[in-house]
């Protein structure tokens, strides 16, 4: 099979230009000016940007978390995600304590196995790691590919592991290949403020933001990456929220350590006022990390700049606010924690990246696709236009505006963030391996078009992969 695309503006995180791309079943087999040759399909991609397919490198699909189970499954998901120009997830399996790695490898497999619209990989949240347990993260990173493990410091009897694991664990994938990706906050500090404010009848969802503070963050991250550096190994900071944190991972960059981190959207478009209503519908926005202050959403535009911060990634983790959210009507703690945004990420960045002036088009390409690719194991295989790259591709109207709205999205919850925002930059087809799945805005793949991606070691070193400080 083969399809050319024709006239567009090819962007990568250092090219953009104006050429036509080959594809020969599921890779680019050819770029170059005026190609002609007989193609089983044309897509003429005048005027539009030809960009890597979105890597989204945290989602949390079918997840059971917090009382009930994320709302989007690996079909709805990955549709969602294909249609805001995603064409790779990394999806977080997770070990239940005294559980084999293995054994919940197997468990996500299951979950996703024919249901994705899109291509897949997974990392690991470990919850427990005793040393007999570390062969099974050596089999994950050299035979499973599942190359990259979360671990958390909140969520104390759920999800939180000490500094003597963390410190583990971090040793010992560095010595692998893989990388730790941590939740840094000081989940243990947070639960007694938590405790506190119920304790004084602060049970409105608010008071998820309140008993958060930024200083939690910045704890969690300045210690995630101390003990990387006893550890000598690199560390992924996750959704990181707020300018204190972001000084920590700035510092230990300066310093020619090499932390790394991402932020979501939520955090650069969405802020602490979204749970000032008097009603429940703060609850649309219990998140962990909370969102902040306004102040720090132009510190998070700036450490994107800079290259502080590698990727933008969403966090997808969706709950209803019928049934789910719900739980935690009287008590702001069993609010299931997580928000809708797998579907609107591309979107989102380049109208307040793009369009508002703060990056450029060729960062934009570099924070939402080739630097999720480095980091994670997955370049040049993904994450760039090129020769025998896959041909994950997305063509994308920069000037169309639309609407954001529950309503017209595709993820399977019943409310949007951004209800009503406008935004410029609309995805209009989409590329999987060189398969049409997203045709002028319509879905036109089947569930099971999606493969799993077995990715590689990577060893960071201070400043990649990003190609220049800006
Ligand atoms: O609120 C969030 N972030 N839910 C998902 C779990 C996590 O910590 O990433
Ligand atoms: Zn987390
Ligand atoms: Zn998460």
């Amino acid at each position: 099979m083969k399809t050319l695309i024709k006239n567009g503006r090819i962007v990568t995180a250092v090219d953009d230009y104006l050429a036509d791309i080959l594809i020969e079943d599921e890779t680019i087999a050819m770029i170059g000016k005026k190609l002609d040759m007989q193609a089983d399909k044309i897509i003429d991609a005048k005027d539009r940007l030809v960009i890597p397919g979105g890597i989204d490198a945290h989602t949390h699909l079918d997840m059971p978390f917090g009382g009930t189970t994320s709302a989007d499954d690996f079909r709805t998901g990955t549709l969602a995600a294909a249609h805001g120009g995603t064409t790779t997830i990394i999806d977080f399996a997770i070990q239940n304590k005294g559980q084999s790695i293995i054994e919940a490898l197997d468990i996500w497999h299951e979950k996703a196995a024919g249901k994705t619209a899109i291509d897949y990989g997974f990392h690991m949240i470990v919850t427990d790691l005793p040393h007999e347990r570390l062969k099974e993260v050596k089999r994950m990173i050299h035979d499973e590919g599942v190359t990259s493990f979360k671990m958390f410091m909140a969520y104390p009897g759920v999800l939180l592991v000490d500094d003597a694991t963390i410190f583990r664990g971090m040793s010992f994938a560095g010595e692998h290949g893989g990388l730790i990706c941590m939740h840094a906050e000081n989940g243990v500090v947070i639960n007694e403020i938590v405790q506190r404010a119920l304790a004084e009848g602060r049970t409105a969802p608010k008071f998820h933001a309140l008993t958060r503070p930024t200083k939690a963050e910045a704890e969690g991250v300045n210690r995630a990456i101390a003990l990387a550096e006893m550890a000598n190994t690199a560390v992924y900071i996750v959704h990181l929220s707020c300018y204190d944190a972001l000084k920590k991972v700035k510092e230990a960059r300066d310093e020619g350590i090499p932390a790394f981190a991402e932020t979501c959207p939520q955090y650069l478009f969405l802020d602490y006022s979204a749970y000032e209503s008097e009603d429940f519908e703060g609850a649309k926005y219990v998140m962990t990390p909370p969102l902040r202050e306004k102040w720090n959403q132009e510190e998070l535009w700036t450490g994107l700049r800079m290259n502080d911060l590698q990727v933008i990634s969403t966090d997808h983790c969706p709950f209803c606010m019928k049934e789910q959210k719900e739980l935690g009507r009287n008590d702001f703690s069993k609010i299931p924690n997580g928000g809708p945004g797998v579907e609107t990420r591309m979107s989102l960045i380049y109208n307040g990246g793009v369009v508002a002036g703060r990056i450029d088009v060729n960062r934009f390409v570099e924070i939402t696709s080739t630097a999720p690719a480095k980091i994670f194991g997955l370049f040049p295989r993904k994450g760039t236009i090129a020769v025998g790259s896959d041909a994950d591709i997305v063509i994308f109207n920069p000037n169309k505006k639309m609407t954001l709205s529950a309503k017209t999205l595709h993820m399977n919850v019943d409310y949007n963030c951004y209800e009503g925002m406008q935004v410029q930059g609309v995805t209009e087809t989409v590329l999987s391996r060189g398969k049409v799945v997203i045709e002028n805005e319509k879905y036109v793949g089947k569930p099971g078009d999606g493969k799993f991606l077995k990715r590689s070691t990577v060893q960071l070193k201070h400043r990649e992969p990003a190609s220049a400080v800006r």
